[in-house]
């Protein structure tokens, strides 16, 4: 195992994410992200700068577990006091499970804002997957908005309380965007439009397995993913693997990593359409689509058959049962099977508040850092000492305070970088060694 280390600058910068010009939070002057890989039991050092000239940062490695290093977890005000522009804070974490996992910014609503990548972990040397395939890629789905962050905000606490949804000039496009392709070759063609928004083309070659990463780093949309005429088999979800089942289209909620095999075997003289559409919430754009192109053909072939439907956004029945079909892999470690505390949360809406149509509670997809749940009832063992969140990850409902956080074991951390605690109420917690109430 070794160390990766990565520098990075994070400012805004001017992007097209959907042809438009806007302004996103990049770092070393890209969007997304530059993606980080690493290899299971490495040790990821991000040294970074806030160079945001009025704004406080932090990045959260979604999915990471920081076992025994819960001050890295990136979280403003619960795991560390926020960078100040113009500071250099140091992330230095192990990556212990190999995995397709993600980062982005966990301060206010900056993820809402561009600021996220690709982390992705390989097994380790010696170790192979319990899958095998030919070549890999890998896409980082996300959400974006007309509106800037800051305006959303005073939105979603002004009186009358403003959704993002309703505001004047709001416009999405959900877009593909990771440009960090593991397969060589990726150029696409050069016609198509702005290199920052033309779809994404996977370049592939007949009979052939391909492995596609999917993370979901939405700030509300809930996604369904298609490949026309082909299955996937998915093989993997949130780091864990599981046990393979074939889909001919997938959910994908905010927060979210899978793995999904795919074989070409389709007609190679076509290219193919891939679509992402909207679930749960009625759609004001169109899927979002990427070209599938077998080689020799060229990227700018149309495919022949169109691109394939998603499901209709309200077809809860259609999200369940591709809920219910992941299991973890035949031999995985079994889940505790007492628990020694309970915490019940209640997770509902009153009647008008944005539920989607009677009776029917808007999709809250939850996320627990520093732990790994992977089965329903959310029992988990608490065995790593930090601060954690527990939060929906659709960023507009974490900013309306949909989250709690849990204090584990905080007496016993110890060597907290003392950047990390310049400020803020867990600084006593944890330095006076005097546990939450
Ligand atoms: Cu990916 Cu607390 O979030
Ligand atoms: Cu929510």
């Amino acid at each position: 195992s070794k160390a990766r280390h990565h520098k990075w600058d994070v400012e805004y910068v001017y992007w097209k994410p959907d042809c438009l010009e806007g302004v996103v939070i990049g770092i070393n002057g890209q969007f997304p992200g530059p993606t980080i890989w690493a290899k299971a039991g490495d040790t990821v050092v991000v040294e970074l700068k806030n160079k945001l000239t009025t704004e406080g940062v932090v990045i959260h490695w979604h999915g990471i577990r920081q076992l025994g290093t819960p001050w890295a977890d990136g979280t403003a005000a619960i795991s560390q006091c926020a960078i100040n522009p113009g500071q250099t804070f140091e992330y230095r974490f192990k990556v212990d499970k190999p995995g397709t996992y993600f980062y982005h910014g966990h301060y206010g609503m900056q993820r809402s804002a561009g600021l996220y990548g690709s982390l992705i972990v390989d097994v380790a040397d010696g170790n192979k997957e319990p899958f095998k395939y030919d070549g890999e890629f890998n896409f980082l789905l996300s959400d974006w908005w007309h509106q800037s962050i800051s305006a959303q905000e005073v939105g979603l606490s002004s009186i009358p309380f403003r959704w993002i949804v309703d505001i004047d000039q709001w416009e999405r496009a959900i877009q593909l965007l990771d440009r960090s392709k593991v397969h060589e070759g990726m150029n696409t063609c050069g016609k198509m439009a702005s290199p920052q928004c033309r779809p994404e083309v996977l370049q592939v070659l007949p009979n052939k397995t391909y492995r596609l990463r999917i993370a979901s780093s939405t700030a509300l949309a809930s996604l369904n993913l298609a490949i026309g005429g082909h299955k996937m088999v998915v093989v993997e979800a949130d780091g864990n693997y599981v046990q393979p089942f074939t889909v001919i289209d997938m959910d994908i909620y905010s927060g979210e990593s899978y793995s999904v095999l795919f074989t070409t075997d389709q007609n190679p003289s076509s290219n193919y359409w891939i679509s992402i559409g909207v679930r749960g919430r009625l759609p004001n754009t169109q899927p979002a689509i990427a070209i599938l192109n077998y080689r020799p053909n060229t990227p700018s072939k149309i495919p022949s058959s169109a691109p394939p439907v998603t499901p209709a956004w309200n077809d809860y029945a259609h999200s369940k049962s591709f809920s219910y079909k992941i299991f973890a892999l035949n031999g995985s470690p079994k889940p505790p099977s007492v628990s020694n505390r309970r915490v019940s949360l209640l997770n509902t809406q009153t009647k008008n508040a944005n539920a989607l149509s009677g009776n029917v509670s808007e999709i809250h997809p939850w996320h627990l850092h520093g732990h790994d749940f992977g089965f329903w009832a959310l029992r988990f063992v608490a065995d790593n000492p930090g601060v954690w969140a527990f939060h929906c990850h659709i960023e507009p409902h974490l900013h309306m305070g949909m989250g709690v956080i849990f204090t584990e074991g905080v007496e016993r951390v110890g060597n907290i970088p003392k950047d990390a605690l310049s400020c803020g109420v867990d600084a006593t917690i944890v330095t006076n060694g005097t546990r939450h109430p």
